[in-house]
């Protein structure tokens, strides 16, 4: 019997192990196809192929479960690490891919569709793993591990956070003195940050909001929240489909920027009467509250790509409507007491990756070559690492950088003896 889940005493449960041949079967065959989309990031798993530095390391990984993640999952596990994961989300797991890596010897503890207390026990048991080196996306496990007594012993050597939220985090516990040991900003890299929450989440938070409605999205109005990184993405693809896309902003620099950029620019009290459609991709609390849902028009529907799901009332969509249902696969209408009927994607969780599958392999690549490189540049400088936050070496970030170009054919000119000395002479 394969360790899926690992919670065969959950009779809930047993029927998703009866179908786990089948599930086994599909989440190969997803792992294989993001895998031959991911070159940039097998080329990094084959240069230490030989070395085997993670051997007898264990390493305790809190991401979404899809299959550009089993690609990582196996990569360190084919540098001899022993890996315990869960999921980042409880909606976002994949349970085909899931399956595959427990049936490869990959300790599994995450299904799709968690309890928050069972995405919660799955948390706890990576950790009881005594995992050296932890990877988080949004600080859930490393917050665990700094707070909850049953893991004060533990000892970890470093951590590595995926992000913006996460980061936002764990500089909080970093501004409190009370990091236990030093965490790398995987999201702080170029090769990340400005690849993966800008094309990755362009590019799903389409696909999930298409698979969510179906609808057009041409001369639709589509208010975006939040012109950062992600938000970047979002209108420019939004606005790619013919959208008529509408930014929402508290940083005045941000939304000059999305003015200059050609976007409309108001007040979300504003947006929420006109908007059709609405995307939330601050990271901040309480982006769309119930005053901006009341003045909403008939069919508007709204969706969150920001790491928690606190952007968005929800709680006042599915438990304060007159009434509730579910209309299509992630999509409840909610009749509010105006009459009004408006639309929730996903409960209001990351739309990108509960309605669609989340980021595509090739920008994936980049983000998990990051992680794999930071990891192991914990392993080998723990010892004289200060326990603090510190931003993806830059030599990392080169790499990657040069690794992408080579995998997608690019070549780049370099500077000549003669460019050299002009650009140093003042
Ligand atoms: N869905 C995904 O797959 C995915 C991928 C990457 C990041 N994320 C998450 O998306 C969120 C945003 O990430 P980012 O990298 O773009 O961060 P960012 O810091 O670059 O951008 C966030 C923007 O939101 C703005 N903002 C804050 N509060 C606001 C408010 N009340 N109204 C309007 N705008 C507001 C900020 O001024 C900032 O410009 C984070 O929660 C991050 O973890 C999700």
């Amino acid at each position: 019997m394969i360790e899926f889940y690992r919670i065969k005493h959950d009779l809930r449960l047993l029927s998703r192990v009866k179908s786990s041949a089948k599930l086994i079967r599909e989440g190969r065959l997803a792992y294989g196809w993001a895998k031959s989309h991911m070159q940039i990031l097998d080329n990094t798993i084959n240069r230490y192929q030989k070395a085997k530095p993670l051997k007898g390391v264990t390493l305790g990984f809190c991401l979404h479960i899809t299959k550009e993640t089993s690609v990582l999952l196996m990569g360190a596990k084919e540098l001899g690490a022993t890996v315990a994961c869960c999921g980042g989300n409880p909606l976002t797991t994949q349970d085909d891919v899931a399956a595959f890596l427990a049936s490869q010897g990959i300790h599994v503890y995450s299904w799709n569709n968690q309890t928050t207390k069972e995405y919660d026990w799955c948390i706890d048991q990576v950790l009881k793993h005594k995992p050296a080196i932890l990877t988080d996306d949004g600080a859930d496990m490393n917050i665990k591990a700094h707070f909850d007594k049953r893991f004060k012993d533990l000892k970890i050597l470093g951590a590595t956070e995926e992000t913006t939220a996460g980061v936002t985090r764990i500089r909080a516990v970093e501004r409190q003195s009370k990091l236990r040991y030093p965490v790398i900003l995987v999201n702080e890299a170029y090769t990340k940050q400005m690849f993966d929450n800008r094309y990755g989440t362009g590019q799903s938070t389409i696909d999930g909001y298409l698979r969510a409605m179906n609808l057009l999205m041409a001369s639709k109005r589509v208010v975006v929240a939040g012109y950062g990184w992600v938000g970047h993405g979002v209108a420019s693809r939004c606005s790619g489909m013919g959208s008529k896309v509408i930014v929402t902003e508290v940083d005045p620099v941000k939304a000059l920027e999305a003015h200059m950029d050609g976007f409309e620019v108001m007040t979300m009290a504003k947006a929420a009467k006109i908007g059709d459609m609405f995307i939330t991709c601050t990271g901040m609390t309480g982006v769309i509250r119930k005053e901006h849902i009341l003045q909403m028009k008939e069919g508007a529907i709204m969706g969150n790509v920001g790491h928690f799901d606190v952007e968005i009332d929800s709680q006042f969509l599915l438990h304060s409507s007159k009434s509730v249902r579910q209309v299509r696969p992630n999509l409840d209408e909610c009749t509010l007491s105006n009459r009004k009927k408006v639309y929730l994607i996903g409960q209001g969780r990351l739309a990108n990756l509960v309605a669609a599958e989340g980021h595509p392999p090739e920008v994936m690549a980049q983000s998990f070559s990051n992680q794999i490189l930071s990891i192991l540049y914990i392993l080998k400088n723990h010892k004289k690492m200060e326990n603090k936050v510190i931003g993806v070496p830059k030599e990392i970030d080169q790499q990657i950088a040069v690794d992408a170009l080579k995998a997608m054919g690019v070549k780049i000119d370099k500077l000549t003896l003669k460019q050299t000395s002009y650009a140093k002479n003042w």
